[in-house]
């Protein structure tokens, strides 16, 4: 298994992937062109033998305060619960830190569990419940890490 940044040639497969892990949240492909073409190399791809296996991907803010996201992280269904998730994660902070990033952000749903137990393991901490936050019902909660 491999992690690096995304190309134009994933973008097919990585629309294909995004429906198999988000489903009705996926992506329209417009959506995910334009992301591509905003995040270059942030857009971190997992890949084994060619096969697109999950993404993460990440940004770093325009303001002085030298926050980084991680706007979305996902593993296929059938490849979950071998590591892999926390492997992206490692990458997105690994990468994040190399930007000299202070503090990465991420928003996750309150009852995602797995994500939950994944980001506390790596020393996420709650900063703000936020209701609505991607549209009524949607209600998140944005997670926070400092590095350096
Ligand atoms: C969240 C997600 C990326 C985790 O990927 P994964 O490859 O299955 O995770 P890993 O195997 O690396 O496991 C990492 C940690 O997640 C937690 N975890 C994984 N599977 C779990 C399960 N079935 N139940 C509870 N916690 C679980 C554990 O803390 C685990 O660490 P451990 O193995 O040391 O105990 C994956 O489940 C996914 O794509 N989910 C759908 C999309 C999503 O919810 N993305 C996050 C949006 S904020």
């Amino acid at each position: 298994m491999t992690v690096r940044g995304a190309r134009e040639g994933d973008l097919g497969q990585l629309h294909d992937i995004d429906r198999l892990i988000f489903t009705d949240d996926a992506y329209p492909y417009f959506v995910l062109r334009q992301l591509l073409e905003v995040h270059g190399e942030r857009f971190l791809i997992l890949e084994h033998e060619r096969e697109l296996t999950g993404y993460a991907m990440l940004a770093t803010t325009p303001d002085n305060q030298r926050h980084g996201w991680v706007l979305g992280l996902g593993v296929v269904p059938q490849a979950r619960g071998n590591g892999y998730g926390r492997l992206l994660m490692h990458k997105a902070i690994e990468r994040l830190a190399a930007d000299e990033v202070a503090e990465v952000r991420l928003s996750v749903e309150p009852n995602n569990e797995v994500a939950l137990n994944l980001y506390r393991s790596l020393h996420f901490t709650t900063v703000e419940p936020r209701q609505a936050y991607f549209g009524p019902g949607h209600d998140r909660l944005i997670l926070a890490r400092k590095l350096g």
